[in-house]
């Protein structure tokens, strides 16, 4: 089975192909690399021993993803290609809606071109909005997004399901992630981010490496045990082997599935800077500082639906997402390098 892997050198992406690969998939990579490195694509072959076939090409670029289509015989897509950075959207909400929005457009325009009408698409728990409460529930309403990238995935979410709708020939399964983090095992391969990382454990992980000096803890007053936010940590790995299994939906039956991918587990901002000290050995120095705009106090989700009509869940903790996470950044402190 041939399945494109749109943004597949990217973070989640690429530890998704090494899943596929495991499992004897035949992952194709279609990335334009505005926020990766092809040093992934190397390291992903390296981890499997497997070849992988990749297409440096943009989701906005119609005849590229027609020779694509045209070069290989593609089973189902799996739609990671996107901006993720919050503040940059909120400075720049155009670029957003055109590479989010315009992009999966043009790549759902290919895909019934080319008569491959089955798509897993990475969502995000920030389309319940801050006005639904925790654990969050697929049923609930879309809450009100609080920035233009969180809109791009609630209307990306429409797009499929008005698509699906449309034509029974469809198939989408839209995953909301919760917080990713982690990396491969291997250390090999992990989250790359540009610049200063604007997550949590991207930003630990270079105070203890020593890049950055201390952590800014985003507030302490929230109504959440010891005041700081809390959010439900997946390990990346665990992500991954849920996307195969929401491939194996989009195979097996049409129509268009929402799914959590969390654990279902809130843990505090200082819960984590304990766990990772922990991993890591050393302390890892923190300032309490103001709250950060657009912040909800917690976010976590209910996992059981994925559970149920997918026959996946998370199993991996706080400490080995922390010892995992360590382990990428302390053998490659650059990263990918240049
Ligand atoms: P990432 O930036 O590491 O990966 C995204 C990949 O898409 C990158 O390799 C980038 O080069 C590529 N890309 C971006 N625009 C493209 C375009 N127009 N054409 C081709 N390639 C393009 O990010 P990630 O953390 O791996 O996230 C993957 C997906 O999951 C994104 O859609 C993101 O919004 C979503 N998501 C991420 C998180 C998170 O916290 N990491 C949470 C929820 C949802
Ligand atoms: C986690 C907690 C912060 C940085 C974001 C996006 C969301 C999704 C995942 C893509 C919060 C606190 C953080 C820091 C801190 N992405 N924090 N100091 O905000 O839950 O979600 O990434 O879809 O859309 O909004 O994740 O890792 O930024 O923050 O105290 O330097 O850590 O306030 O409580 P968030 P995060």
């Amino acid at each position: 089975m041939s399945i494109l892997v749109t943004g597949g050198a990217g973070f989640i992406g690429s530890h998704t192909c090494v899943e596929l690969l495991n499992a004897g998939y035949d992952p194709i990579i279609l990335d334009n690399l505005c926020n990766s490195k092809s040093e992934s694509v190397k390291r992903i072959k390296e981890i499997t021993g497997k070849d992988v076939k990749f297409y440096k090409c943009d989701i906005r670029d119609r005849e590229g993803l027609d020779k694509v289509f045209a070069e290989n015989k593609i089973d189902a897509v799996i739609h990671f290609a996107g901006l993720k950075c919050v503040p940059e959207s909120i400075s720049n909400p155009l670029e957003y809606y055109d590479n989010n929005i315009g992009g999966s457009v043009v790549l759902c325009e290919a895909m019934a071109a080319a008569g491959c009408k089955k798509i897993v698409f990475s969502s995000s728990a920030t389309v319940y909005g801050s006005e639904n409460p925790s654990p969050l529930k697929e049923d609930m309403p879309e809450g009100k997004t609080t920035n233009p990238y969180g809109t791009t995935k609630l209307y990306i979410e429409r797009i499929l399901k008005d698509t699906c709708a449309s034509d029974s020939e469809w198939s989408a399964c839209l995953l909301r992630y919760f917080n990713p983090i982690g990396a491969h095992k291997s250390g090999r391969i992990g989250e790359d981010p540009n610049g200063i990382p604007n997550n949590l454990v991207p930003y630990i992980t270079q105070v203890a490496i020593g890049k950055l000096d201390h952590l800014n803890v985003n507030g302490d007053d929230y109504p959440t045990p010891d005041g700081t936010g809390v959010r439900d940590y997946i390990h990346v790995v665990d992500l991954a082997l849920g996307h195969l299994k929401a491939v194996e939906k989009v195979l097996g039956e049409n129509g268009c599935f929402t799914y959590n991918l969390g654990t279902g587990n809130g843990y505090s901002v200082l819960e984590v800077v304990k766990a990772f000290e922990k991993a890591c050995g050393k302390p890892v120095k923190y300032v309490i500082a103001p709250r950060r705009p657009g912040d909800i106090a917690t976010c976590y989700s209910d996992p059981s639906k994925a559970k149920e009509e997918l026959g996946w869940e998370a199993v991996r903790g706080i400490d080995e997402m922390c010892e995992d996470s360590w382990r990428w950044q302390s053998q490659n402190p650059d990263g990918y390098g240049d």
